[in-house]
């Protein structure tokens, strides 16, 4: 069988992202009632990160703990990738040493050059252009909370970003609509919304994305890399910010989500995110439980 990666969500089948919600959910309820798993022992997982990490970086490494294997956190600088040993090397190397490998970096190429020449799985920790293992988290959440999010509607509202590019992968994999509201010049990737077909509709106006849907989610407005943005990305996006005010346009009951890291009074007031409608905590809780289940698919697929 040929080696299976997690770069985007297009990578799996619907029926598999499915299934990969639900053993996450299985996994939670059973480290909760105390029950011992350990299915990757001896196992090693790589994590190489050119971007700094909170959650994504101790939700892997916590996992790999917890069921019996080894992380090793890699920081590029450290390895000889910083002084330029090829992708591919890397890759080969790489493949006959341990089982899987987590890529945190700007560059989605970079991450496929890397998938392409290696024999075992490589995951996606965050690039530029998408953010998966969020969306197994936040996919989760929604999936505890209300039972499904087939047939929900959601709105981003704030920069097109990669968070947002995932959250339309998962609009066409899990079967929702999804309204994105950004400043025209800030909309996502065309191509991925083409790709989305009819479940993705696009708006420059926040409240028109909000009306009446189930899910409101945002995100940094400058994401790592744009730090030298962020005067600007400011100004553009000051009425992109989720407040009361435009959550009200939202069914009563909406959940509001976030991946984190969030900066209050930015791109969401203290008032939304810290109020009953947020459920940023338990979306960064699912961190661990969604990626152990993502583990579990990937290293012990048969090979
Ligand atoms: N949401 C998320 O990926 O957080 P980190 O950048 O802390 O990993
Ligand atoms: N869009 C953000 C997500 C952080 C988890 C970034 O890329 O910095």
């Amino acid at each position: 069988m040929t080696v299976r990666h997690f770069l985007t969500l297009l990578d799996l089948s619907g029926d598999e992202l499915r299934t990969l919600i639900r053993r996450g959910i299985e996994i939670k309820q059973a480290m909760k009632s105390g029950q011992a798993y350990q299915p990757l022992q001896s196992r090693t997982l790589a994590m190489i990160f050119d971007k700094s990490s909170t959650r994504t970086r101790i939700s892997f490494e916590v996992a790999m703990t917890q069921f019996g294997g080894n992380a090793i956190f890699l920081s590029p600088g450290s390895t000889q990738l910083g002084r330029g040993e090829p992708i591919e090397d890397t890759a080969r190397v790489m493949s006959s040493m341990v089982d899987g490998v987590v890529i945190r970096t700007s560059s989605h190429a970079m991450v496929e050059t890397f998938a392409a020449h290696s024999e075992i799985p490589v995951i996606n920790g965050l690039t530029d252009r998408f953010h998966p293992c969020q969306l197994l988290a936040d996919v989760q959440t929604v999936v505890e909370l209300r039972g499904d999010i087939k047939g929900s509607r959601v709105a981003w509202v704030g920069d097109g970003n990669n968070m947002c590019h995932s959250w339309i992968n998962a609009a066409r994999q899990f079967q929702f609509e999804l309204s994105i509201a950004t400043p025209h010049q800030y909309r996502p990737d065309a191509t991925v919304v083409d790709m989305a077909g009819d479940v993705v509709a696009l708006t420059d106006d926040p409240e028109v994305a909000v009306r009446d849907v189930d899910i409101v989610v945002t995100d940094t407005w400058a994401s790592m890399g744009q730090e030298s943005e962020k005067e600007r990305r400011t100004a553009d996006f000051s009425p992109f910010r989720v407040d009361r005010r435009l959550m009200q346009k939202a069914k009563r009951d909406a959940l509001f989500m976030h991946c984190l890291p969030a900066y209050r009074n930015h791109e969401v007031t203290a008032e939304v995110i810290d109020g009953p409608q947020s459920v940023v905590w338990a979306q960064a809780e699912n961190r661990l439980h969604a990626q152990k289940a993502l583990l579990e698919f990937l290293l012990l697929a048969p090979k």
